[in-house]
């Protein structure tokens, strides 16, 4: 893989436009598509800076070594359609099968909305990650990711090559990478992304949340 990276963002709502514009400004070449209006994606690309543009799903995926599928559990088959080939892209998906209310997870227990994913797109490589802050988290972050204490994000996927990828993109994001597994972990990350959203927008903080996972005790297989 190339240093900088080509990414195609599906859905330039909340997450794709923030997380777009972080990795343009990080140095990577970003194209986001599929909102309801195309000036707001040629807005979006120009306040991103010289390494974003705006373009279709089709346009956004062909060159793509990375493209993060950023819409609504309602739109994935809709953005998919759109999208073309994917054979050997390494989707990056921080969607949540949620219902149409955003209520409840329709997914979970034996499989998950990054599993279910997967099925739908064998020939790429699916890795699931940044579904599990909000997105009002992401600029400062991004802002802070010189802090030698960073927030933690969980990714989990079955190929290890786009996983390495993606962990770079987290770090790129401002986050330190945690490797929760294969992608079945999706299943226990997606609800916990619940808990995240009922601190992040029922408390009394704000929704600016991140989390960080703590070691303590040195060897693995250590008992107290
Ligand atoms: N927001 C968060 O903090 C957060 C956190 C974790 C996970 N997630 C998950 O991430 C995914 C994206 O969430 P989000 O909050 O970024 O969603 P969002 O703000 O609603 O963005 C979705 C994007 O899809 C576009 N879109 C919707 N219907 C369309 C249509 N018919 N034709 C073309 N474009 C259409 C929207 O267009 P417009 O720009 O025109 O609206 C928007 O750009 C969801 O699965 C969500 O569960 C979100």
């Amino acid at each position: 893989m190339p240093s900088n990276l080509r990414i195609g963002i599906l859905g330039s709502g909340l997450m794709g436009s923030k997380l777009g514009t972080i990795w343009a400004r990080a140095g990577h070449q970003v194209v986001f598509s599929y909102a309801r209006s195309a000036r707001k994606l040629q807005r979006l690309a120009k306040a991103a800076g010289k390494n974003a543009t705006a373009g279709t799903p089709a346009e956004a995926v062909r060159d793509a070594d990375v493209v993060l599928l950023a819409v609504h559990w309602s739109r994935v088959d809709d953005v998919l359609g759109q999208a073309g080939e994917l054979e050997g892209k390494v989707i990056v998906t921080c969607s949540l099968p949620m219902n149409d209310d955003d209520t409840a997870l329709v997914l979970g227990h034996t499989t998950s909305g990054a599993e279910e994913l997967a099925r739908r797109v064998p020939q790429a490589l699916v890795v699931a990650a940044f579904g599990t802050v909000p997105s009002e988290v992401l600029f400062d972050v991004f802002k802070r990711k010189r802090r030698a204490k960073r927030a933690s994000l969980v990714y989990c996927g079955d190929d290890a090559r786009s996983k390495k990828v993606v962990a770079r993109l987290i770090a790129d994001t401002g986050f330190d990478p945690v490797d929760a597994g294969p992608l079945s972990t999706a299943r226990y990350t997606e609800p916990f992304t619940l808990l995240v959203a009922r601190l992040a927008y029922e408390g009394d903080t704000g929704p600016e949340l991140a989390y960080r996972f703590e070691h303590f005790g040195g060897r693995r297989g250590r008992r107290s």
